[in-house]
């Protein structure tokens, strides 16, 4: 079985689809069989960033039933290691495909052979991103320094957990209803932590508060952020992860820190991953360590109980090899 990446970011044009590009090749160019999967349905540009054309079948096809299986969909890349889907290949309306879609599309894609399978998300919070997002607990965001990244990478976490819980509640059961109404009386001003709204269904409900409580320290996603100006950048992380802990009652797991690298452009323009044609630039450079912390998380024997990484020290140790 592969080991899943989703990546989302909750806004647009932060670098989902760069970093989930450049990470794949930096994980194929260390062995591992690799495949990049298009999942940005309405949005999908993997493959002109991978210098392919886009009349290969792909997922459009597969929900039009045109297909009747994924695997036949992979195709190869011309990077060593590296495979890849396509997205929805200009079928229109394939984004509001319906849930057993998605339950059979997620259940299909964690059976494709290979190391590693890199889902490239869409923006935005809506169900189906979060659901592909949620297929594990420590799927990758990226933001950028900016506070507009910042705020919606947290709405996009907030939806995140608010799944995550309505998910441990049956349908239509009292613990389901009273989240619900919790979230609604959140839009009304009252700004419960999900930590109180545990609080609240554990007294109505003994037992199943906590029980989901526990399940939400199993959820560590992991942030990556890109476009990377100054050694001030580590306040905007560390501005999202107490948001984070006191409002959703989470960790994150900062892995990298990816500088604004004027390589991407050249590298889109000449529709091949930066990684490839500037292996020695300091994108590609500084995706290394987060490529191999990556390796290395599924390798040690138990991911929780690692310390999450300090955010501050990544940015800092960035900037002293690099200078400011
Ligand atoms: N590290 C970087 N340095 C310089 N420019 C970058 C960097 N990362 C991304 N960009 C620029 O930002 C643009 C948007 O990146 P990308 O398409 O990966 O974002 P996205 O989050 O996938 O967007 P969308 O939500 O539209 O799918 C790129 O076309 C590139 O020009
Ligand atoms: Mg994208």
């Amino acid at each position: 079985m592969s080991v899943i990446i989703p990546v989302a970011g909750g806004k647009g044009g932060v670098g989902k689809s760069v970093l989930s590009l450049n990470l794949s090749v930096a994980l194929a160019s260390q062995c591992k069989q690799t495949i990049l999967c298009d999942l940005d349905f309405g949005g999908a540009n993997l493959h002109t960033m991978l210098g392919l054309k886009n009349n290969q079948n792909g997922l459009g096809h597969y929900i039009n039933k045109l297909v009747s299986d994924i695997p036949s969909l992979v195709q190869s890349t011309g990077i060593p290691n590296l495979h890849f889907i396509a997205g929805d290949c200009l079928f229109p309306g394939v984004a509001n495909m319906d849930f057993f879609t998605k339950q059979k599309i997620i259940r299909e894609l964690q059976k494709l052979e290979c190391d590693y399978l890199i889902l490239d998300l869409g923006a935005g919070s809506t169900h189906n991103v979060v659901d592909f997002f949620l297929v594990v607990d420590n799927g990758i965001i990226v933001v950028t320094p900016e506070i507009t990244s910042i705020l919606n990478a947290y709405s996009f976490l907030k939806s995140v957990v608010y799944r995550f819980c309505y998910r441990q509640f049956a349908p239509k059961s009292a613990g389901r209803q009273i989240l619900h109404n919790s979230i609604l009386q959140r839009l009304e001003g009252k700004d419960f932590s999900f930590h109180q709204i545990m609080q609240v269904i554990e007294t109505t409900l003994p037992g199943e508060g906590y029980e989901c409580l526990k399940g939400m320290q199993q959820l560590k996603p992991r942030i990556i952020m890109n476009m990377g100006r100054n050694i001030q950048n580590s306040e905007m992380g560390k501005r999202l992860q107490q948001l984070a802990q006191n409002k959703l009652s989470i960790d994150l797991d900062f892995i990298g820190y990816l500088p604004y690298d004027e390589c991407i452009q050249y590298s889109i323009a000449q529709r091949q991953p930066a990684a490839v044609l500037y292996p020695q630039s300091l994108f590609a450079q500084s995706l290394i360590p987060v490529s191999k912390r990556i390796i290395s998380a599924q390798t040690t024997a138990s991911r929780l109980h690692d310390a999450p990484e300090d955010f501050d020290d990544i940015v800092k140790e960035f900037y002293s090899q690099h200078g400011n």
